[in-house]
């Protein structure tokens, strides 16, 4: 199924992330975004840290964790569940999906994109 039948946002190219790899993405609609690909599964999470400002895609991804550049807390891309102190509370993950080759995420919602008034 393709990109705009399915109302999905395309992050970037799955051939541009190799295994093990984490990067950040900026798209509209939503807070930077990490990328990663954990052995050719790849997920998405909020970027900044729920500790800190820290970017995550700045940090180490050691199989299905990252451990944030700042203080060293580590987050289950999965699950986005805090795994290590001084993380304590869990980021933000999406759902996944390939399409086209990309990675993507669902649209937001109408209701989602706050209106000027
Ligand atoms: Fe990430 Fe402190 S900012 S652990």
């Amino acid at each position: 199924m393709s990109i705009t039948e399915k109302k999905l946002v395309a992050l970037l190219s799955c051939a541009d992330l190799a295994p093990g790899s984490v990067q950040r993405v900026d798209v509209a609609g939503f807070p930077p975004l990490a990328v990663y690909n954990v052995d050719g599964s790849y997920f998405v999470s909020d970027d900044t840290c729920s500790h800190g400002n820290a970017s995550l895609a700045e940090g180490f991804l050691e199989g299905d964790e990252i451990e944030c550049p700042w203080h060293n807390g580590k987050f289950c891309v999965r699950t986005g569940a805090a795994t290590a102190y001084p993380a304590m509370v869990a980021v933000c993950t999406y759902s996944v999906e390939i399409a086209d080759g990309q990675v993507c995420i669902a649209a937001p919602s109408e209701e989602a994109i706050a209106k000027p008034d």
